[in-house]
């Protein structure tokens, strides 16, 4: 197969963790055959500082041209403790996503056997927890209008809006993955007190006739916050909303022990993006110290979710259990044994695949 990537590095850590990412792909398409392209481009800080947009539309071009996008980190410290800076890196992302109609944001959380022992919760809470967020990506309050202050800026409002449409794309990616997985979905919602809420309740509650084979639950999000933490195996496939989402993968992300090892897909319905969960990491910028395995395993995501090639991303998820049983990692889970380079592990991993 001909694949075009679109590689976005972005701020911080973005660059050192792509371009292990990229040594990876590299090796995959030898291994399979494939015919794999890269271009380039900026977003995020770099792009503000070089173009004075975080998300130009040059890059935008590229996003594009390409078969898929892997995408680093965005953030730098100088914007986070200025509010009234009028460009900010986030705004780059918002609008990416926007753009590109990537409406689906796909969180999975699952453990390391070698790694659960980390997690902060109680081993057998723990252990075998396999559970994927679908968060709305392009609604809600992070898009809603009006927002903004009043005259005098002593108040400040935002707007959840949701359409029915918005809703049901979004709740049928999660009732086909249900279908595929342990055919369990949970919508969560807040729809004892918010009127989006209670649309998308609604609206599940109709779409679920369609898939009689998956059994749904509606759950609170407060309550879920919660549950996320008591019982995480009691989950499959949850549902929800643009903020509720953000925030819950964000708990979600760190409960397997594995922080900064969950990779995500934000999908549309002409583009798909892949990029780790965590974060731009500034301190370690440049350090070559910067863990790659979450943006390793965003390119396996890629193989299956933007070009159905199963096993070329099983071939990446071995390889990074292998490095993870074998101890070839970075320093954040090295636990006293040898910490590898960023771009060692990279090295590794492309050889091995
Ligand atoms: C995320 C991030 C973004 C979000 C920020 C950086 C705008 O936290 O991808 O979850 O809130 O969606
Ligand atoms: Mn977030």
């Amino acid at each position: 197969m001909e694949m075009n990537i679109a590689l976005l590095p972005g701020d911080g850590i973005g660059p050192e963790v792509i371009a292990q990412a990229v040594k990876v792909v590299k090796a995959v398409g030898e291994k399979f055959g494939h015919k794999i392209s890269f271009e380039e481009a900026v977003v995020g800080a770099t792009a503000i500082d070089k173009t004075g947009d975080p998300y130009p539309d040059s890059t935008h071009e590229v996003c594009l041209r390409g078969d898929a996008v892997l995408f680093g980190a965005i953030g730098d410290p100088k914007y986070d403790n200025d509010p009234k800076a009028k460009v900010r890196p986030e705004q780059g992302l918002l609008r990416m996503r926007q753009k590109l109609g990537l409406f689906a944001n796909v969180r999975p959380t699952f453990t390391f056997p070698s790694l659960v022992h980390k997690s902060p919760l109680k081993l057998e809470r723990v252990d075998g927890v396999d559970f994927v967020f679908f968060r709305e990506l392009t609604g809600g309050v992070y898009f809603g209008e009006p927002r903004g202050r009043n005259e005098q800026g002593t108040k400040a409002f935002d707007t959840n809006v949701y359409s029915k449409e918005e809703i049901t794309r979004l709740a049928r990616m999660g009732f086909e993955a249900a279908q595929k997985r342990r055919k369990l979905l949970t919508c969560v919602d807040k729809a004892n007190v918010m009127a989006t809420s209670r649309l998308w309740r609604e609206t599940v509650q109709e779409l679920a006739g369609e898939y009689p084979d998956v059994k749904v639950e509606y759950e609170f999000v407060d309550a879920v916050a919660m549950r996320l933490i008591q019982w995480p195996k009691a989950y499959d496939v949850l549902i929800t909303e643009n903020l509720f989402g953000d925030i819950l993968t964000d708990e979600a992300s760190v409960i397997s022990g594995s922080m900064g090892l969950m990779p995500s897909a934000s999908l549309g319905t002409e583009n798909k993006l892949f990029e780790p969960i965590h974060g731009s990491y500034p301190q370690a910028a440049g350090k070559d110290i910067a863990n790659p395995l979450a943006t390793v395993l965003s390119a396996a995501m890629m193989f299956e979710y933007a070009f159905d090639l199963k096993e070329e991303a099983q071939a990446i998820s071995d390889v990074v259990n292998k490095s993870l049983a074998e101890g070839v990692v970075t320093e954040d889970i090295a636990e006293g044994g040898k910490a590898y380079k960023t771009s060692e592990v990279g090295d590794w991993l492309a050889a091995n695949i």
